[in-house]
């Protein structure tokens, strides 16, 4: 989102002032570097790099530049990560979400969630790099669920997460100054997504050292506390203390 300048759309602004960060879900200290390997092997569906390549440190110069004015204002608005909207009073609803996509969000993202590639481009570029060039490089629509899509260990599944994502910023190229949605379609839409199938990865070490550091949106049990899994993955929130408390 254009290259992570976006106010509340995954702004990288913060993100150099932050890490080395310890994280309760690995239960380690993550360096910059490891975050992105985290964000390529969980969000990206990927594999890790090695955090001395080139790329690798390009990537961390770059993050590392952005953060320079949030030196100067560490209030910076929407420089964090994203913001979950106003919590709504009921769970989110799958089958209500599945009617304002189909109206505003499957022209672009595919009723079937697939995104949108251009044929035409792969051919193209298949040709110039004698045949390394894969779909996946070239989708200009992401794909929201399916194989390439995102994966249930990547954020996004995390309804919260998605809901504020979409909010702030789609449909495309809406951003927080004037979108369009309610916080009710943001949450139903979120819950019709992430009820979708979508690639899985091993989750069961996440956040073992300390279950009460579960976000109250990990869609996955055990949990500390004794709401359902069902609840942790789509609410509703409102009589939750641990979602309240992080809102
Ligand atoms: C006009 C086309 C268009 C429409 C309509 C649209 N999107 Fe998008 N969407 C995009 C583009 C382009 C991106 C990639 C933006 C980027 O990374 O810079 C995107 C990215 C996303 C992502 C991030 C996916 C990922 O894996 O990073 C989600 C989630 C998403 N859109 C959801 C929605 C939802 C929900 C709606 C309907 C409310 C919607 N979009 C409507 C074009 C669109």
């Amino acid at each position: 989102m254009e290259a992570g300048t976006r106010p509340y759309g995954n702004n990288l602004g913060a993100a150099s002032t932050i890490y080395p960060k310890y994280l309760p879900r690995s239960g380690t200290v993550v360096s910059l570097a490891e975050k992105i390997n985290e964000c390529f092997y969980r969000s990206l569906n990927g594999d890790i790099i090695d955090t001395t390549s080139k790329e690798m440190r390009a990537l961390v110069a770059y993050t590392t530049w952005l953060g320079k004015d949030f030196h100067k204002d560490p209030k910076l608005k929407g420089s964090r990560g994203i913001d979950a909207p106003h919590f709504i009073d009921r769970a989110a609803d799958p089958a209500k979400g599945e009617k304002t996509y189909d109206e505003l969000c499957a022209r672009c993202h595919g009723k079937d969630g697939k995104g949108q590639f251009t044929e035409d481009v792969l051919k193209d570029i298949t040709k110039q790099q004698g045949g390394i060039a894969t779909a996946d490089d070239l989708y200009y629509y992401p794909p929201l669920w399916g194989d390439k899509s995102y994966n249930a260990i990547a954020t996004l599944y995390r309804v919260g997460k998605l809901a504020g994502f979409i909010k702030h910023n789609m449909p495309y190229p809406l951003t927080y100054k004037n979108s369009v949605l309610t916080d009710e379609q943001a949450w139903d839409i979120a819950a019709y997504i992430n009820s979708r199938e979508r690639p899985e990865k091993d989750h069961s070490k996440d956040y073992s050292i300390n279950i009460s550091k579960k976000p109250y949106d990990f869609p996955f049990a055990p949990y500390a506390d004794s709401y359902s899994q069902q609840q942790h993955k789509f609410g509703p929130f409102t009589d939750m203390p641990s979602a309240m408390k992080a809102h």
